[in-house]
This record gives structure tokens, C-alpha cells and sequence, in this order.
């Protein structure tokens, strides 16, 4: 959607505001053998508590409130039975709409003790979105995004996931424009236009450069690192704006 007046943006800043306060609760309450069921359960009563309905769920009739994605799993992971344990990465994504408003943000979690490595994966997953949120601002081009991403990647010797794109959203979970690369693609010629709402997520990994459905054992939604490696994935919603980047899902 493409802000256009005050209630658009309080709207939206309200649902940003219900999503980020979830993801974080969701975060700090994630604990060694507890099921990510249990996890998604939390949050679905945090929505509900906001007057929120989750949007994947709603749009997409997806098992679970949030999507809940651990270790090989990478995105679109369905809550239930599995239990996290020490060392686990664990990414949350918590979308929903409010008032006929969405938002969408995500993050990965390590669950302590982890190693060195997966440390920093996780500190520069952070780093690599908000490079890319950087990029935003009203007649910017929407290619800067996948740019800047890309170089950081390649500078600090990261893979990027290149079929997970971020999105626009606002009236509905994804809409225009689609298919926003958070890696450089030559032949990006679309402009933010002032008050475009969208997201920045790009997938970090330590070697992935696909995400794969799980085939015909797989169910219909989780997709996994492909090769498989740990990978992260960090997200906020955001308004290109004449000041560059407002970003609305943080916790407040
Ligand atoms: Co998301
Ligand atoms: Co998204």
C-alpha cells in the first residue's frame, strides 16, 4: 500500500507496534525444551490481546499463528510437537492485520550456549537488513535494496538465499510490488514511490543460496536451507518516506 494520509500511517504504525511487541515477547520467552507449539500458542494469545488476527492464517489458512522455522528449516516452519534445544537457531515470524491493516517482521534466535560463528551470523543477519533498509526512500531505487545487501554479503563471506524476496504489504499480507530482491538483480528498475510500504528480509547463511520445499515428504509449507547451512533471517516492515526509511515494527 502507498501511505496517503494520517490514518493509513497510524493504522499501520499500530499493527507494526502489535507484531514487533510479539516477535520480542516470543523471543525472550524461547527455552530449551519447550515445543515451538507452546511458542506459537504465546503468541497467538499476545495477537488476540491486541484485537490482532493472524495474517497467515487468515490469508493463507497456515497451521499456526506464526511461523516458526528451526535449524534446516528456513522459512514458513509450522509450531507443534519439535522441541528446541541448546544450539538451535530459531526464527519467528510474526505477521497480522489489525483494523484491515498488516505488517510483517521476523528474526532468528540462537538458543544459548551457540558457537562463535552462529553468534556473528546472527549479528550480521541484523547488519544485512538494516544495510539493505538504508537503501529506502521516497524515488529510490527499489534495486539499491538488493545492492547493498549483496556487497555486504560478499564482503563479509555470506551466502544469500535468492528466492525468498520481501514484499509490499498494508491491505494485504503480499501485494504490489512483489518479488523485491534482497540480492542484486541487474535488471531492477522499479522506484519506491513516496509512502510505498514494503518489507526488507534478506536470508543470510553460511552457505545457502535456495530455499526447497521438502518434497514429497515434506508437508506444504516449511522450506529448508538448500545446501544446507545455518541461515537467518531478519525483518521489518517499512515506509519509503521523503526522510528515507520509517520503520514501523519495532517493539514499543
Ligand atoms: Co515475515
Ligand atoms: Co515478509
Amino acid at each position: 500500500m502507498t501511505i496517503s494520509n494520517d490514518d493509513d500511517l497510524e493504522r499501520l504504525k499500530e499493527i507494526g507496534r502489535v507484531v514487533a511487541n510479539t516477535l520480542a515477547a516470543m523471543g525472550k520467552a524461547i527455552e530449551p525444551g519447550m515445543t515451538t507449539g507452546e511458542l506459537d500458542e504465546m503468541g497467538r494469545a499476545l495477537l488476540e490481546r491486541a484485537g490482532a488476527v493472524s495474517a497467515p492464517e487468515l490469508c493463507y489458512d497456515f497451521p499456526g499463528a506464526t511461523c516458526i522455522s528451526v535449524n534446516e528449516e528456513i522459512a514458513h516452519g509450522i509450531p507443534g510437537n519439535r522441541r528446541i534445544a541448546a544450539g538451535d537457531l530459531v526464527n519467528i515470524d510474526v505477521s497480522a492485520q489489525k483494523n484491515g491493516v498488516f505488517a510483517d517482521t521476523g528474526a532468528s534466535f540462537a538458543v544459548s550456549p551457540v558457537s562463535q560463528r552462529i553468534e556473528r551470523l546472527c549479528r550480521d543477519g541484523r547488519r544485512a537488513m538494516w544495510t539493505g533498509i538504508r537503501q529506502v526512500g521516497a524515488n529510490k531505487p527499489i534495486g539499491g535494496i538488493g545492492n547493498a545487501i549483496g556487497a555486504f554479503a560478499r564482503r563479509n563471506r555470506y551466502t544469500l538465499v535468492q528466492n525468498l524476496a520481501s514484499h509490499g504489504i498494508g491491505h494485504a499480507l503480499h501485494e504490489e510490488p512483489v518479488e523485491i530482491a534482497t540480492w542484486p538483480v541487474s535488471s531492477e528498475r522499479r522506484i519506491m514511490n513516496e509512502g510505498l510500504v514494503f518489507t526488507v528480509e534478506p536470508f543470510l547463511s553460511l552457505g545457502a543460496e535456495w530455499a526447497e520445499d521438502g518434497g514429497e515428504d515434506g508437508d506444504a509449507w516449511t522450506l529448508f536451507s538448500s545446501p544446507c547451512a545455518p541461515t537467518v533471517q531478519y525483518e521489518h516492515t517499512v515506509v519509503a518516506t521523503r526522510n528515507g526509511p520509517l520503520v514501523v515494527t519495532l517493539p514499543g
